[in-house]
């Protein structure tokens, strides 16, 4: 008896001690004032020293941005645009939209030959790809209203960084690899990262660093009206392309109203239009409100089922109503609501999947880039900022200016290059977004804060084009439901479903058989093998005792700092 009871404390203890060693590896890092969260390791650090200096979260932002610029050129950017949510220590929340912009000379059929059929490659590599890139205008409108530190005391370190250098990761070896076929057809001349760099090696970027110095030295118009700006025209139209100078000085970051909702005790503060990501989300989480998730379980058949027939409407929706809002009329207050969220998910079973083809609106499959990057702050003030930037695609447009040091974006892919064909109910699809002079492209970039009982409870956001809106969704809804921590939220395998194609992606080999199977035996169609990473959240948590954990993407380089 002795033996036996020995041997069930002896298990008992393996089993405790088994799960403490669990919760140690899936344990973010934990900060009691301040953390960044960002894609590499030189930009938290900067935005998180940027902090310790006595700065603000804009400040940080500020900082971030402009270092990503630097150590992640994939996507962080001088030469493409971004969406910013804010909430500060006293209940504001804002929203700030610094996305590219049509040039003034593009029209809607632009990307079509003479048949009316899209012209491969013209809207995603080289200069007819770029729009006005609206990044800087963003930094410094936000800091102009928030800020606390002098823009040339932030951008010192920026600056600092471009001239060291920045050391190669093994991703980003691969990363450059995989992309040199496509510098050398986008640009004139080999461009820096041409080169064969190799894990450990460091880039130094100086003519970055130039820029960056006449930023810092003439301020935001620098980029717009100066020299800068007149480098970038020239040197775009000399690619082929059509921005002027009138484009650049014409544009403007637009502060805007965040879309907000409930979802039982939180409350979700997400980008407006022109994304499109507040609203899908917000569709997708009042859709699924009603439901026992944390009672199905993670990633059980019902909570994955569930969660893709919300995400099919919605999906469906974006495709039809959603552009940009100087430009149409979008009812969003009617898709957000707890009512048409109702209507749409009446035609749900647990018996059976629903066809896309028997969801309107639309029939448009969205295309889309995921090489965009997401940070995410929080400062020793209780200021919470959430960012997402991009180029579009991986290093934009692939357009690269060598006197400048940067890419320009390829952000005109994001419009619908071939609106107005009406699909099988006779609507015609993403009208909403067709290119017009100055307008907005419609995005996925879903930058998120979450409030719990009136308190600041997560920052989230992550890269992956269209599967932005389903990775956001996936970390709230595993902090929320089903009661992980902040690292482990981000680690856990994701899925994704956009209405058209009619299919679940799912991270290979991350997802339980039987799920699948029964998945498979009710009419869904997995695709585990083709599917590439979903996302690469940066998140931050507030635990109950105020301090911080910080969820970094082991998908990417993610790293969290603060203190
Ligand atoms: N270009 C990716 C997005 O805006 O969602």
């Amino acid at each position: 008896m002795k033996k036996i009871i020995l041997l069930f404390i002896f298990s008992f203890l393996l089993i405790n001690c088994k799960d403490v060693v669990k919760k140690e590896k899936t344990t973010g890092l934990i900060t009691q004032k301040a953390m960044v969260v960002s894609a590499r390791i030189e930009a938290s650090k900067i935005g998180s020293e940027i902090l310790k200096n006595g700065g603000n979260a804009f400040d940080a932002m500020a900082a971030t941005d402009l270092a990503l610029a630097v150590a992640y050129p994939f996507a962080g950017n001088l030469g493409g645009g971004g969406f910013m949510v804010y909430r500060k220590a006293d209940g504001e929340i804002g929203a700030l939209d610094y996305r590219e912009k049509a040039p003034l000379a593009a029209d809607r059929d632009m990307y079509l030959d003479n048949e009316g059929n899209v012209v491969k490659e013209k809207s995603t590599l080289g200069a007819m790809a770029v729009g006005v890139p609206g990044t800087l205008a963003g930094i410094f409108t936000a800091h102009k209203k928030f800020g606390t530190m002098p823009m040339s005391e932030i951008l010192k370190p920026v600056i600092a960084l471009a001239k060291r250098g920045v050391v190669v990761t093994k991703k980003q070896e691969d990363r450059i690899k995989n992309y040199q076929a496509l510098f050398l057809k986008a640009n004139k001349d080999s461009i820096p990262l041409s080169k064969k760099w190799k894990e450990n090696d460091t880039i130094k970027y100086p003519a970055l660093a130039e820029t960056l110095i006449r930023i810092q030295q003439n301020g935001v118009d620098e980029f717009y009206k100066g020299e800068t700006a007149k480098k970038m025209v020239s040197f775009i139209q000399a690619n082929g392309g059509i921005i002027t100078l009138e484009d650049l000085a014409k544009y403007e970051a637009r502060w805007r109203t965040p879309v907000t909702f409930k979802y039982d005790n939180l409350k979700i503060i997400s980008m407006s239009p022109p994304s499109s990501g507040g609203v899908a989300l917000a569709q997708i989480m009042k859709a699924i409100e009603p439901y026992d998730l944390d009672q199905f379980g993670h990633n059980s058949t019902k909570s994955i089922q569930v969660i893709t027939e919300a995400e099919r409407r919605a999906y469906a929706d974006r495709s039809f109503f959603l552009g940009d809002p100087d430009f149409v009329t979008i009812p969003q207050q009617e898709l957000i609501s707890k009512e048409y969220a109702t209507k749409r998910m009446a035609d749900f079973s647990f018996e059976k999947a629903t066809k896309s083809a028997d969801v309107s609106h639309g029939n448009i499959e969205i295309v889309e880039s995921d090489e965009t990057t997401h940070y995410s702050i929080v400062d020793q003030f209780g200021n919470a900022v959430s960012v997402t930037t991009t180029l579009n695609g991986a290093y934009g447009s692939k357009l690269y200016s060598p006197e400048l040091g940067f890419f320009f974006n390829n952000e005109m892919d994001d419009f619908s290059s071939k609106p107005g064909v009406p699909n099988m109910f006779g609507l015609i699809g993403a009208k909403a977004n067709e290119i017009h002079p100055e307008k907005r492209m419609l995005s996925s970039m879903t930058p998120t804060i979450v409030e719990k009982n009136g308190k600041l409870f997560m920052v989230v956001g992550t890269p992956g084009g269209s599967t932005i809106i389903t990775s956001v969704l996936q970390t709230i809804l595993n902090v929320h439901e089903y009661k992980m921590g902040m690292q482990e939220a981000v680690n856990a395998a994701r899925f994704h479903h956009q209405w058209l194609p009619d299919v679940v992606k799912m991270e290979p080999k991350s997802f339980d058989k039987q799920a699948i199977s029964e998945l498979k035996d009710l009419g869904y169609t997995i695709d585990e093998t083709t599917s590439r990473i979903i996302g690469k959240v940066s998140a931050i948590l507030v635990l109950p005792n105020a301090s911080l954990e910080g969820g970094a993407d082991k998908r990417g380089d993610d790293t969290a700092v603060g203190f």
